[in-house]
């Protein structure tokens, strides 16, 4: 299995939905370590009950940017992880670091990217009264949130939704596209070169497999 290093700074709902994935032998995977940078989530405590190492790395202790990922790259790196996946890991990441696990790093981001990078994206999608909102997940590079598309889902925003509502639809399609992503990279069907996702050899869309 692929060796595999999440990192999370919350309630890893994520991390959850990998975990039972292992678990099931559909995902062909094993989760060397969990790190978080945030004591005390409860993301930490679903790694723990799944038997996964535990790592925090809080950044209230560093300095700078640049010494944090320094020393998160090390701890990282002791694990010897084959991919890094950042599963609500809500930090902005150094170009040094991005550059250190360019085409090994995914992410995933609430939203239809390239619309609404950062943060606040449901409540964004709201006040713009979009019709269509959902998720992508991405090969991670340099520039925030703007790496290659590898796969979205969308949802529809329904009337009388708030920010929490759509949320929540948007998450349960996370918690599917999350594990099927990092199935094809286990699989070595998913890669990135220069500079765009290829799925089976194929380049995919801008928006990511649809
Ligand atoms: C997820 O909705 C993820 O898309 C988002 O944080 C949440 C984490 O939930 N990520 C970002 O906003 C990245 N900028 P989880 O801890 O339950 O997996």
């Amino acid at each position: 299995p692929l060796r595999v290093v999440v990192l999370i700074s919350g309630s890893g709902s994520n991390l959850q939905a990998l975990i039972d994935g292992a678990a099931s032998g559909e995902l062909p995977i094993e989760i060397a370590a969990v790190i978080s940078n945030r004591p005390d989530v409860f993301g930490l405590t679903r790694a723990h009950n799944a038997g996964i190492v535990t790592q925090t790395l809080d950044h209230k202790g560093f300095t700078n940017r640049e010494a944090f990922d320094v020393a998160l790259m090390q701890l990282i790196d002791s694990y010897e992880p084959g991919l890094v996946v950042l599963a609500g890991f809500m930090r902005i990441l150094t170009p040094e670091f991005t550059q250190h696990y360019l085409g090994r790093m995914l992410n995933i981001h609430p939203s239809l990217l390239p619309k609404f990078q950062g943060l606040h994206t449901h409540q964004r999608a709201l006040d713009a009264g979009e019709s269509h909102h959902g998720v992508t997940v991405h090969f991670v590079t340099a520039e925030l949130d703007g790496g290659p598309a590898v796969i979205q889902a969308k949802v529809p925003v329904l009337a009388g939704d708030d920010a929490a509502l759509l949320a929540k639809r948007v998450q349960r399609q996370e918690h599917v596209i999350y594990p099927l992503a990092v199935k094809w990279f286990a699989l070595g069907n998913l890669a990135m070169q220069e500079g765009k996702a290829l799925l089976n050899g194929e380049l995919l869309p801008a928006s990511g497999y649809q």
